[in-house]
């Protein structure tokens, strides 16, 4: 992993028509020049989902679209946002002053999410004033984290506003921290996190381990020093397939079901009757075992590299939908057109219950896959067929976040 801070760029406005575009912008809002400007992209999961948060190494790749911000530094303690898309309201605030409405976040408040993580991390007592105009690409609610991109993209802009540097590990961590000013994220996401880590502890009880200790399933395969293949077996021979009722987990574990509730729930979690312990459990195992293998393939690219990568992304997608169930109709269905019409994989990618698949498609087929899916999936059906436009696109590898200074 890099340790390196973001890269600064010297570029020439003129053979960059999307900069020149947002300075030109930002001088008739603003009535002067940005002095620099930072990009964040977005991101799409090739696979691994649902696994991150339990231990397990993952393969997002950075995307195009991104959100990019010019901003220049001002002595006013003030913060002034704008957004080139009209429909995303101006804000302002003292920079002394940060709140951020967790009950009805609004764009602005993903930006003081990066804003106030990096105050706090340097303890700023006089940070800077700023004024910024925002530029995004990045699908909204769509799965592709335009919300992270725009917590990590306002993380740098504070960081280079007010002349701190840090490597982009530190701002990777600070920002997932800062995210979570915002409270919960709607869609059952936090809901999955704690009941996955409850699912951890149960399995190390029943294999003599200290569960109190273990709070993500990665936690239980070290415990025990075994594959994850083994742990596959474990699962089907510890857990059993039907649901568990949360008595049934505190007799497990030897706890009362008070004890259950303030020790191994969530707040979320807290009402929640039934746990699918074994097949969360086999998604999780199995999903890690595909990201290795995923990698194993593309570090010895074998003759069938792109069939067995393929392979690897509907399996993943069959977990998403039959043990973790965060997958959707809408997104089953995209799936089988995406298959049906040329692609060697495709998935649901990121969170899931919504959002969108990522597909493999080779280049010579790209183009009759793209009007063939489109006819498919959007064109048949009244509401997706306003989406159309934002929605179905082809994307190569991005790079990370990146500052740009007028040359
Ligand atoms: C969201 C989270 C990620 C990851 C995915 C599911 O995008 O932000 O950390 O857990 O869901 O893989």
């Amino acid at each position: 992993m890099a340790t390196d801070a973001p890269s600064t760029l010297r570029v020439q406005l003129v053979e960059q028509p999307r900069l020149q575009k947002l300075k030109e912008m930002f001088l008739s809002k603003f009535g002067t020049a940005p002095e620099f400007y930072v990009r964040a992209p977005g991101r799409v999961n090739l696979i691994g989902e649902h696994i991150d948060y339990c231990g397990y190494a993952v393969l997002p790749m950075a995307i195009e679209q991104d959100i990019l911000i010019a901003v220049k530094p001002v002595k006013s303690q003030v913060v002034q946002l704008a957004n080139t898309d009209s429909s995303y309201l101006d804000f302002s605030t003292n920079v002394n002053n940060v709140q951020i409405n967790k009950t009805k976040p609004q764009w602005h408040n993903y930006f003081l999410c990066g804003l106030k993580g990096i105050q706090e991390h340097f303890g700023l007592n006089n940070p800077t004033g700023m004024n910024c105009l925002l530029d995004g690409t990045i699908p909204p609610s769509s799965g592709l984290s335009s919300s992270s991109a725009l917590v990590c993209c306002a993380g740098l802009v504070t960081l280079k506003a007010n002349g701190k540097t840090l490597s982009k590990v530190e701002l990777a961590e600070i920002c997932t921290k800062s995210e979570r000013y915002i409270g919960t994220e709607g869609g059952g996401m936090d809901q999955s996190i704690s009941f996955l880590a409850e699912e951890g502890t149960l399995l190390a009880k029943s294999k003599g381990l200290d569960w109190k200790d273990m709070s993500r399933l990665h936690d239980v395969q070290s415990g025990l020093g075994v594959s994850l293949a083994d742990m596959l077996t474990v699962v089907e021979a510890v857990l059993h397939p039907e649901p568990y009722s949360a008595e049934e987990i505190s007799k497990c574990l030897g706890i009362s079901l008070e004890e259950l509730r303030s020790q191994g729930l969530s707040q979320n979690t807290q009402d929640v009757s039934t746990f699918k312990l074994y097949q969360r459990a086999k998604h999780v195992y199995s999903e890690a075992a595909r990201v290795l293998e995923f990698k194993k393939i593309c570090n010895e690219a074998p003759a069938d590299a792109i069939q067995l990568l393929g392979e690897l992304m509907n399996q993943s997608h069959i977990s998403c939908r039959e043990m973790y169930e965060c997958s959707c109709p809408e997104l089953d269905r995209l799936v089988d057109i995406c298959l049906q019409f040329g692609a060697t994989g495709s998935r649901l990618t990121g969170a899931g219950w919504g959002g969108c698949t990522v597909s493999m498609v080779p280049t010579d087929k790209l183009n009759t896959f793209m009007k063939n899916v489109r006819k498919a999936y959007y064109q048949t059906n009244i509401q997706r067929l306003a989406l159309e436009n934002n929605s179905l696109f082809a994307t190569k590898p991005g790079s990370g976040a990146l500052v740009f200074v007028e040359a």
